[in-house]
């Protein structure tokens, strides 16, 4: 059977104003109900069956919704921020008020960042029994350790003693004479500033850091610093089923 929910509910989650402001918008007639007036927030609504309007806009019900953004360089991952321009705020299209990043990226780095409501995909893809793999491009300042990627493969001690998964290093272009080295990382964790403080465990920073992949899901390279776009049906599909997969994995 459909899921009914509560007219306020419905209108408040789409961002339209608080359960007192929806009473009052229903008490001066400016909702309407398949196309009658309703004065009664508590009223029942079936979002598959029921048209609802406010001031005469259609107020259309998503329960989830996925974007996948660049994150640019100056914006925190976070849903509020007093200082900075937050990742949901980027995201002008969403229908509901319950988005938040899926991880955290530091306000310095950019690339692929997840947006959503679905706290159970969330999960999927944030647990640390999960290892679901992300992908990263760094440019990285000082000379790489000529084991830099054995030693990256073993797992490195970082400096608060934890132990990281093994990681896998590509060196794009090895910088000679002092220049910078473009490298490509693919770690199965997401401690704390983890890729920074990796390489600086091997004596080098990272100058520029930008994720590619997590999971399944990649950033398109259309996609500009700051622009963001909906996921496609494979796209929620091939990452949910990721964590079904993970959860045989983890039975056998
Ligand atoms: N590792 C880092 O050091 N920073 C990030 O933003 C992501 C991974």
């Amino acid at each position: 059977m459909a899921k009914e929910i509560r007219l306020d509910k419905y209108l408040g989650e789409m961002g339209q104003g608080t359960r007192s402001q929806i009473k009052e918008m229903a008490r001066k007639g400016r909702i309407y109900v398949d196309g009658q007036p309703e004065k009664k927030p508590e009223r029942k609504i079936d979002p598959a069956h029921n048209q609802v309007e406010l001031d005469g806009r259609i107020i259309a019900y998503a329960e989830y919704e996925y974007y996948i953004l660049n994150k640019p360089q100056g914006v925190v991952s976070a849903t509020e921020d007093s200082r900075y321009e937050t990742v949901v705020g980027l995201i002008l299209d969403r229908k509901r008020d319950d988005l938040f990043p899926v991880g955290r990226l530091d306000i310095d780095t950019e690339g692929l960042l997840l947006i959503t409501n679905d706290g159970d995909l969330a999960h999927q893809l944030l647990s640390p029994k999960k290892h679901v793999d992300k992908v990263y491009f760094a440019r990285v300042e000082g000379e790489l350790p000529s084991d830099a990627k054995e030693r990256m493969k073993e797992g490195l001690e970082l400096s608060d003693g934890t132990i990281t998964l093994p990681a896998d290093l590509e060196i794009l272009n090895q910088g000679q004479n002092g220049a910078l080295s473009e490298i490509r990382l693919t770690i199965r964790e997401g401690k704390f500033h983890q890729v920074k403080r990796m390489f600086e465990v091997l004596g080098c920073s990272v100058v520029y850091l930008k994720r590619l992949s997590m999971g399944s899901l990649t950033l398109d390279e259309t996609l500009k610093p700051g622009q963001y776009r909906p996921l496609t049906e494979e796209e929620i599909l091939r990452l949910k089923s990721h964590g079904k997969e993970r959860k045989a994995e983890d039975v056998g």
